[in-house]
């Protein structure tokens, strides 16, 4: 089942997402080569709960740390610990919080120092690629036209899509139906409505698309050991098409509304 969800869910959904993205611009600035991923799980710890809302991955299914913190050939789901970034790194800093019993979900992969072109580049396509699916996710569509989107984007670069980690619902838990393959075809899946709230979140690599995950149970890392990456947002799907939450949605819909 898909929920539908109200305007007083809308916007604890929309502070949730408001939390989660406040936070990632505050771990932006603090990436930078020297860091440990440790260092920046706790910061985005304090500036969850100084704002009032609470860590949504820490202690989920056994999760320890509060961000996810991916590097290099690290897709998703790595755990911050000791490890130091230096220069040239990327890493995904994914990030999730609740508010009122509301979840929210991003992720941004961002840049260590100065990264070389070709994982510029990889961050920008796949950034691109969320955007794409993010335009992709309006009412009358169904769930498998967002992944084609997706897809399309990675396709003339040869990255491979990763395909065993998915978007999903979000709303009262951190996953909800539906699951959102990053991968076509198109025209498949549930019809998309206005209400729904859905993690769009695309995983391209430099390699091939295979993945593995270590021994700690959480760390998935591809399997050729080419670098990743991974974007993420919580949107709600409204009446003219997607809204990325957690950057003012109520004012943003206000302004539309004055200038159709
Ligand atoms: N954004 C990731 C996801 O949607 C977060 C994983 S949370 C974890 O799956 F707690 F499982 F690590
Ligand atoms: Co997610």
């Amino acid at each position: 089942m898909i929920t539908i969800r109200s305007e007083r869910e809308l916007a604890l959904l929309e502070e949730a997402s408001q939390v989660v993205l406040e936070t990632l611009e505050l771990i932006e600035k603090a990436v930078t080569p020297g860091v440990t991923t440790e260092e920046l799980d706790r910061l985005a710890e304090a500036e969850i709960r100084r704002r009032g809302a609470k860590p949504a991955f820490l202690g989920y299914r056994g999760y320890p740390k509060t961000l996810c913190t991916s590097v290099n050939d690290e897709v998703v789901h790595g755990i911050p610990g000791k490890r130091i970034l230096k220069n040239g790194d990327i890493v995904g800093v994914d990030c999730g919080a609740v508010v009122g019993g509301y979840f929210g979900d991003a992720s941004r992969t961002l840049a260590v120092g100065t990264i070389d072109p070709e994982k510029a580049k990889l961050l920008e396509v796949t950034r691109r690629g969320l955007d794409a699916g993010i335009a992709a996710a309006r009412p009358g569509n169904r769930v498998s036209d967002i992944g084609a989107a997706v897809e399309a984007v990675a396709i003339p670069h040869g990255y491979g899509v990763v395909r065993d980690f998915v978007g999903h619902g979000v709303g009262t838990a951190l996953h909800e139906e539906p699951q959102i393959p990053n991968y076509g075809p198109a025209g498949r899946g549930s019809l998309l409505r206005a209400g729904m709230v859905i993690a769009i979140e695309p995983m391209f690599n430099l390699g091939r698309a295979e993945v593995s995950t270590d021994k700690d149970g959480w760390t998935v890392r591809t399997r050729d050991g080419s670098a990743s990456a991974h974007f993420e947002n919580t949107v709600a799907i409204e009446a003219d098409g997607a809204v990325v939450l957690g950057m003012g949605r109520l004012l943003r819909r206000a302004s539309s509304a004055v200038a159709s």
